[in-house]
């Protein structure tokens, strides 16, 4: 069952796949690679245990988790776009690790596994896209295994004032301008983009739901000015 919520977020998503590694690097200067790299570092689990990547998208973050794992590691990478997983799959399919991703169409707050079929569960720049941020935690928590690290990476608002304002004119001034200079469906996402990252909750409101979830030493930490936060806890 669809929420008003996930058929908006879905008809986003869905007029943009082509376009978003691309556009995702420019509009981060690149940093998205050195926040997905920090996320791979942090979570990948020490014994081949399959790694859950929800809200996956093209697939980066899956990607570079199956890259950094060995032959017998597998990733599993959720998202309710159907388009933005056809695009996270053709492109991988060219790549040598490619095949150690399963790509699965369903919904963050349900997800269709057993219990404790992970290593680890990440969520990258996406829990302000969901329709209920503590069921998908919650499910994140619950099929992760013991000892396993529930990650989200995502946009916070930076905590020095100066910068906060240039941040904020370029979130909800130049980004939905610079969308619409590519096409009318970017134009919607960017501005959808900048508003809810103003909305967003704070890394430690996050860490605080990790902890209501069971999560042992949840913690929040900033990246890159506090525009991104990593917010992460071992399940017990
Ligand atoms: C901004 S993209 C992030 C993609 C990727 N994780 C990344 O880091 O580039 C947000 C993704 O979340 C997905 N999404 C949003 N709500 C979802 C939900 N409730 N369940 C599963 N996927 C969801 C969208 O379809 C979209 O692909």
């Amino acid at each position: 069952m669809f929420d008003a919520k996930a058929r908006y977020v879905r008809s986003l998503f869905s007029g943009v796949p082509i376009e978003y590694d691309i556009l995702l690097g420019l509009l981060t200067f690149a940093q998205d690679r050195r926040w997905r790299a920090y996320v791979v570092q942090r979570a990948r689990p020490p014994n081949n245990e399959p790694i859950l990547d929800v809200a996956t998208g093209t697939g980066l973050l899956a990607a570079d988790f199956a890259r950094s794992i060995s032959l017998l590691g597998y990733v599993v990478g959720v998202d309710l776009t159907l388009s933005m997983l056809k695009t996270a799959r053709s492109r991988l399919r060219s790549k040598q690790f490619g095949t150690k991703v399963d790509w699965v169409l369903a919904r963050a707050e349900n997800l269709p596994f057993r219990d404790e079929s992970f290593g680890a569960a990440s969520i990258s720049l996406a829990l302000r896209n969901v329709s209920d941020v503590q069921k998908t935690l919650a499910e994140m928590s619950r099929t992760t295994g013991s000892g396993g690290i529930v990650i989200s990476l995502d946009f916070a608002r930076p905590t020095n004032g100066l910068f906060r304002i240039f941040y904020y004119d370029y979130l909800l001034g130049l980004f939905p301008l610079f969308g619409r200079m590519v096409s009318e469906a970017w134009g919607r996402t960017l501005t959808y983009l900048g508003r809810s990252i103003l909305k967003a909750r704070t890394g430690d409101q996050i860490a605080n739901l990790l902890s209501s979830e069971g999560l042992l030493d949840a913690k929040s930490v900033p990246l890159t000015a506090g525009i991104v936060c990593a917010v992460y806890g071992t399940k017990q």
